[in-house]
């Protein structure tokens, strides 16, 4: 049962769809204070846990840290980072027997200090008085996720070929860069569906236009690649440049549709363009506007968008370089000294994505003209919005690739996300792991972190064991920062390793797809916890290292470096599959602890007891995938596929679900 609460006047955020009336009571279990804005406290036992915040560093159990949620642009985030790209207020709270969810739905920045300041405590604080709180109570974990995910409704469904294998690097400079990655994938028969054009295809950075003279006659290119199971990904970034002539720039002008400042004026700042302007995605007509945009890219045959920088993250706007060099002329005449430079040094590095300039623009929105600081969060969901609004339109019975950084609930029914700028660290695959089931929570299940990791130079260990866990999420995509080391499968010594990995990612993408879609029409979580389906069991509750996906299998990602492989822990019997070579085997295991020989070439994962899944062959790409060639295998008699033809929107049609029997 999920019921509403008002506090003050909340911001209409559109996360929750379905019409939940406003509840008469007061609002249960928190104890509620308004003093400075809100804040919610609420008594914990030791063994009671916290699940959820989507995308959060720290444990799956988010107990004994603290979280803003606040999206931010931080591509150095370590565990101590408080906020990343998205701002998911979605928490479900395990107290001995009783399990109630609880979302806290507003724009503005909040804090979750779960059992950080005192052992016992949850408390939430948010300095706008205005909000809205859903409580759901259910029986399970699941049932208050699927409640939750019912009433903030469907999460994205993206094309078949979008649970591909994908390469990334920021930037395939020309066309000649473009086709050299195919080709070394191609030519080693590593299969690969997609190739992402980072900010230099684009004239000058500015959305909507294309380098003619390094990606001159994009249609013609885009059907090539295509002819060859090749689609090219666009990026699209949220600040318009300034540029007398660019037509995104002059409409939006003319038409009032960019943030503006205490003046009315266009808010201005620095991002990759130089001087932009930021849409103002939160008035619908801007929305529509923006969004009618994407079509000078369909039109050439694109069918996939990634969009960026929507938090929107800010380089520097006009004020802080003025302040910045108040600042240095004052310390000019004084006496250096450490402090001073460390002062200095901390000051420059705070300018980006600083407070002061997320106060200095505003939004008109339907519900009235708000500043920018406590809308916030609204952004890069809305940017996305209004994409997949426009793409609903431009093709209507087709489905796209979309994807963005930054996000907020209500976001995941237009499309999914990836988890920005991580780093080639054997930390970050970790997180990665503990991120997944919680996002699966909050409605955005269309996931995936960079493999390889953005930042700093991969290695090929690292690589290796990143991919074995990229196989299994649906968003697989190795994408590098400018200046790292190149990080093509291709560019490593023995690439046959890369082959089989991702040609294993290919032979279970039936079992992905068909769990990937049953989650979005059921509302339910692919990714789940192992305290999520055996709560009664304690070490499964704390096993944070594994996940389940699906109904069937369970996997347990190595993620140290010179592993000889790893501890698992099996809470039932299972089978244990294992891939190599590019061959499979498979050895039945009993419940409990385990060490699992995995070489950094090898993939083991496992089928729980009397299930089965589907795999077949491999192909270059997913449209070359012969369902044909599916066999059975786990100790189970059945398995409920879905098919379809991988593009149409009748996703609920009974003649998409199949049962195959062994
Ligand atoms: C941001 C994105 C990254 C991209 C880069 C250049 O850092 O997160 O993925 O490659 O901008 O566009």
């Amino acid at each position: 049962m999920i019921k509403k609460y008002h506090f003050g006047k909340p911001y209409n955020t559109e996360a929750v769809i379905l019409p939940v009336p406003l509840a008469t009571d007061t609002l249960p279990y928190f104890e509620v204070s308004a003093e400075k804005g809100l804040s919610f406290k609420l008594k914990l036992e030791k063994s009671d846990a916290v699940y959820g915040l989507g995308e959060a560093m720290r444990g799956i159990n988010k107990r004994g840290y603290i979280y803003n949620s606040f999206c931010s642009d931080d591509p150095n985030h370590t565990e101590a980072t408080r906020s990343l790209y998205g701002a998911h207020n979605f928490i479900v709270i395990e107290m001995g027997e009783k399990v109630f969810g609880a979302f806290f739905d507003t724009p503005s920045t909040l804090t979750f200090d779960v059992c950080y300041t005192a052992f016992d405590t949850l408390r939430i604080t948010c300095e706008n008085e205005n909000m809205a709180v859903y409580i759901i109570d259910g029986d399970s974990i699941y049932d208050i996720v699927k409640e939750f995910r019912n009433a903030i409704g469907r999460s994205y469904i993206p094309p078949m070929w979008a649970f591909g294998y994908t390469q990334s690097r920021w930037s395939y400079i020309d066309k000649a860069d473009v086709r050299r990655i195919a080709k070394g994938y191609r030519d080693l028969g590593i299969p690969l569906d997609a190739i992402y054009l980072d900010i230099d295809y684009m004239e000058r950075y500015k959305d909507f236009t294309v380098n003619e003279e390094n990606f001159g006659n994009l249609p013609e290119f885009v059907e090539e690649m295509k002819a060859d199971g090749i689609r090219l990904v666009p990026i699209i970034d949220a600040g318009v440049k300034i540029e007398e002539g660019y037509d995104v720039y002059e409409e939006g002008i003319r038409n009032n549709y960019f943030c503006s400042d205490k003046d009315n004026k266009p808010f201005k700042a620095c991002v990759w363009p130089g001087m932009t302007h930021f849409p103002d995605f939160l008035n619908p007509q801007v929305r529509t506007w923006f969004g009618a945009k994407y079509k000078i890219l369909t039109d050439m045959g694109i069918e996939g968008f990634w969009n960026d920088m929507n938090e929107p993250a800010i380089f520097f706007s006009q004020n802080s370089v003025d302040e910045t060099h108040r600042k240095i002329k004052k310390m000019a005449d004084e006496e250096f000294s450490v402090d001073k430079f460390n002062e200095l040094k901390f000051y420059i590095g705070s300018r980006q994505n600083c407070n002061e300039d997320y106060s200095a623009f505003y939004h008109n929105t339907p519900e009235g003209r708000f500043c920018h600081k406590d809308v916030h969060n609204l952004y890069g969901y809305n940017m996305t919005r209004s994409a997949g609004e426009a793409l609903d339109k431009i093709e209507p019975s087709k489905r796209h690739l979309l994807f963005s950084r930054a996000s907020y609930i209500g976001m995941h029914r237009y499309g999914g996300i990836w988890t920005g700028d991580n780093h080639s660290w054997w930390s970050h695959i970790l997180n990665e792991i503990k991120v997944l089931p919680s996002l699966n929570m909050c409605g955005f299940l269309y996931v995936g972190a960079d493999l390889g990791g953005f930042g700093c130079d991969t290695s090929r260990d690292l690589l290796l064991r990143w991919l074995s866990l990229g196989i299994f999420t649906p968003l697989m995509r190795n994408h590098a920062a400018a200046g790292t080391r190149e990080q093509e499968c291709f560019c490593f010594e023995n690439p046959e390793d890369f082959k089989h990995i991702i040609d294993l990612r290919y032979r279970l993408i039936p079992y992905l797809y068909s769990e990937f879609m049953k989650a979005s029409l059921e509302n339910e979580m692919m990714f789940k916890p192992l305290a999520f389906e055996f709560p009664k069991d304690e070490v499964a509750r704390h096993t944070e290292d594994q996940l389940l996906i699906g109904n069937e299998l369970m996997i347990a990602p190595v993620y140290t470096q010179n592993a000889l492989g790893r501890y698992v822990y099996l809470p039932e019997d299972m089978t244990a599959v294992r891939m190599t070579g590019g061959e499979l085997s498979y050895t039945e295991m009993h419940k409990g602890h385990h060490f699992v020989e995995i070489a950094e070439n090898e993939v083991v994962f496992f089928i729980r007891a009397g299930k089965a899944i589907p795999l077949c062959k491999a192909a270059k790409c997913v449209e070359d995938l012969d369902l044909d060639t599916i066999e059975l295998v786990g100790t189970g008699k059945e398995y409920l596929l879905y098919t379809d033809d991988g593009f149409s929107k009748d996703y609920e049609n009974p003649a998409n679900f199949k049962t195959l029997k062994k």
